[in-house]
This record gives structure tokens, sequence and C-alpha cells, in this order.
């Protein structure tokens, strides 16, 4: 039976997950691919600590060099996870001459087209099935069975610790801080959670999902990011009032040679299957022209879901070098299809004003959005919500489709006249 060595750079939950799922299930991928794959060695400095798994010492190296130079080791699995030293690793072992997986999608995100050149330039393959949505097998999906179709849209809950958050505050009325910290005492979210609830996990998820989908390159710094920090109960429950779920979507879309897209929360129509998608749960949605809508479901993190990510990879790849064969596009990754990422497109959205409560107000609201040619759909004050010390209640607008940019100097005029105190939350709402 062929023998195939795999390198791994860091053990942490990753790698834990990787490590065990491979020795659950060892016999199973013998048998069912005639391949025994085996991880040889392993990139860590601190081999005595207990990791609930039964490691052999002489498997762990603290010389990088001992893997990325090894010409016994077939394929390297990188799983330390932050961008550097991760991407340079990466590239040595592109360089090197090896097959790579990796579970980084801040790496990726960040030097996508130079790790795709190298993979290409030295003819080895680049996977990370575990980069978005950790065990859900979206990205060879869609690189496999949807090349069959046109995807015009991609939106995906991406993002575990908020849905998590916006979860339990839909369901039991937990303020955000309240769901916060029980997550972080439960493991759910990280002890400095920024990266999450700023909606920055999700851009880079979301800039490798448009490359693999649109051939684009959306660098995360260029995708307009916003987290779930300003969502608030109120906004929850009006949501839910008038039929929508508020989710932490990660959108794009491709009209005409430009591709929008960003991470913010939106309202979403309760019908929409993303809108059932709970607690730590993630999923993808698409749209293909022959496949029609497609939900892809299940767990974005964990050591074991991810791990199973990474292992399919590492099979899949197995197969190839004993079969001797290679795609012409060896990192999937596409930067060059001829359209450009734009930004944010249109849309309808929910805004969330502080106003006195005195006559003449939704008058003038209503006024401006008008002459600049924005058409309102719903509108609600909520009486009871009255804020703070000043006499000031929740107006609620859900305005039909039109450009962000035109929204916020409509709100830029509103808010110089004395009808609104405050903008309180701006978000789209996402109908199908
Ligand atoms: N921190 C991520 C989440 C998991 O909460 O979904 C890893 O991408």
């Amino acid at each position: 039976m062929r023998k195939i060595k795999v390198g791994m750079l860091g053990i942490g939950n990753v790698g834990r997950g990787t490590y065990q799922a491979l020795e659950m299930n060892h016999d199973l991928i013998a048998e069912k691919t005639g391949l025994d794959i085996e991880i040889t060695k392993i990139l860590n400095r601190n081999p005595d600590k207990d990791r609930g798994i039964d490691i052999p010492k002489e498997k762990y190296t603290a010389d990088v060099e001992e893997i990325l130079g090894n010409p016994d080791i077939d394929i390297v699995a990188e799983l330390i996870g932050g961008i550097e030293p991760a991407t340079t690793y990466m590239a040595k072992a592109l360089s090197n001459g090896k097959h790579v997986v990796t579970a980084n999608k801040a790496a990726l995100a960040a030097n996508g087209p130079m790790l795709a050149a190298l993979s290409q330039e030295h003819n080895v393959l680049l996977r990370f099935e575990a980069a978005v949505a950790g065990g859900i097998p979206i990205l060879n999906s869609l690189s496999t069975a949807l090349l069959s179709n046109e995807l015009s849209e991609v939106h995906g809950i991406l993002n575990g610790t908020t849905n998590y958050i916006l979860t339990q505050m839909s369901m039991y009325g937990k303020s955000y801080e309240e769901v916060l910290k029980d997550a972080q005492e439960k493991g759910f979210a990280e002890a400095d959670p920024t990266a999450d609830v700023e909606g920055l996990d999700a851009a880079n998820k979301l800039s490798i999902l448009i490359s693999l989908i649109f051939g684009v390159s959306a660098p995360p710094d260029k995708i307009p990011t916003r987290g779930i920090t300003s969502v608030s109960n109120v906004d929850i429950e009006f949501a839910e009032e008038a039929g929508y779920k508020i989710k932490l979507l990660g959108s794009a879309e491709h009209i005409g040679d430009k591709v929008y897209g960003n991470v913010e929360p939106v309202l979403l129509h309760a019908s929409h299957p993303l809108a059932s998608v709970n607690n730590e749960f993630n999923a993808v949605f698409v749209e293909g022209n022959a496949a029609d809508e497609l939900m892809f479901y299940g767990r974005g993190a964990g050591p074991l879901p991810t791990g199973s990510a990474v292992l399919g990879d590492i099979i899949d790849i197995a197969r190839k070098i004993e079969k001797e064969s290679a795609y012409d596009n060896l990192s999937r990754l596409r930067y060059d299809s001829g359209s450009e990422f734009a930004g944010e497109g249109s849309s309808k959205y929910y805004v969330r004003m502080a106003v006195p409560e005195k006559s003449g107000i939704l008058g003038k609201i209503t006024t401006i959005f008008g002459e600049h040619d924005i058409s309102i759909e719903v509108i609600k004050q909520e009486a009871d919500e009255a804020i703070g010390e000043e006499q000031l209640v929740s107006l609620i607008v859900i305005l039909f489709d039109t450009e962000k940019s035109r929204l916020m100097k409509a709100l830029d005029a509103i808010l110089k006249t004395d009808a609104v105190h405050s903008i309180e939350n701006i978000m789209r709402v996402e109908t199908r």
C-alpha cells in the first residue's frame, strides 16, 4: 500500500482534530482509497503538553526545516493560523515542491494571489476547505460539482460566534454583553472576540469565496465590513415583528463586470433558508443557473469538524499523487475573470433613528427621503421605547432598494434638521 507522508505545522485545536480524525478513520480511508496516510512530523516546541491524545514524541520537531525541507514529506498541513509566519512557511513548502493544505483564512485572504502563483509555478496543489465554514464542504463543491453552473450571488453565515450571540439575543431576549460573557465562559467565543464580533473573520472567508466563485481579488480591507456590536434587542424585536431575522451575512453578487459584496448584519426574511441557521452553526447559500438554490449547512468550527475538512483535502491530494495527475488550476484561487470588486451594491435598508417626541417630525423625515428618491416600505414609531433622559423615541423605517451612498446623503440631510437626534442603526434587508 502506498504511504503518503504528511508534515503538520502546529498542533492547536485544528491540528489536534486532524490528528484525531486520522486516528479514528485511518483504516477506513485505507480501505476506501488504498492509501496509507501518516502524519510523520509535527512542528511544535512543547511536546510534553497534555493534548488529550497520544502522539509519539519522536514525531515532534521544533525545526520547521525538518518538515519544509524533508524529501520524505509529500504534503504540508499548515495549521498554525495568523498571517505570519504561516504565509512564509506555505510559500516555502510550495517552492520546495510540496502540496499544501491549510485552514488559514487570514493568510489566504491576505496573500492568496502570491500563494496561487507559487502553486502554479511549482506544479503543486494548494487546498483550503477548512478555511471557510470549517467542516462544511463548500469550497470543494464550488470547485467540482458546481463548475457546471453560473453563480450570480453567494450569501453566508460564516462566523459561529456572532451567529450564536444573535440567536441567543433573539431567543431569550438577553443583551449582547450578557450573551458574549456566557459564550466566553462556555468556550464558544475567544477571550478577545474582536475578529469575530467586528466581522473581520467573516470578511476573510468572503474574500476567499469571491475568488473561487467570481475570479476576482477582493482583499478583506476592501470589503465593507461591519460586525454585530451595534445590533440591539430593539432592532431584533422590531425585525421579528416585521417578519425578519437579523443575521451577520457575508454576501457578494456579480452584476455586469462588477462584483459587489460586504459583511454586515442584515434583516433576512424569515422564509429565507439562512434565517433558520441558529447558534454556532454556519451555512452558505448559493443559486446556480442550473442547480437552482443550494444551501450548505454545518459546523464552522471545532477540532473534529475542521479536522475532517483538512483531512478531506489531504486524502484528495494523496489520491492525485498516487495517480500522478494534477489540475491546470492548482490552487483553484482565481483573480483574472475580468470583473472587478466594487464594494457595496444597492439594497433595501432598515434604519433606526432616535427622534424627539413632538409634532411635525414624520413629515420632515419622509419629505427628505422623497427628495432623495428613496421610497419607504414600512415606518413604525416605538413610543414605549423612551431613550435616555431626553424625550426621545425610536423611529424605524424599512426603505425600498437604494444605493448606500444615496441613503447616507439622505440621512445626512435628515440629521441637519431638528427632526432626528441620532441614527442608531442601519442594516441591509435581504429578501429573495
Ligand atoms: N472564530 C470562528 C467562528 C471559527 O466563531 O466561527 C473559526 O473560523
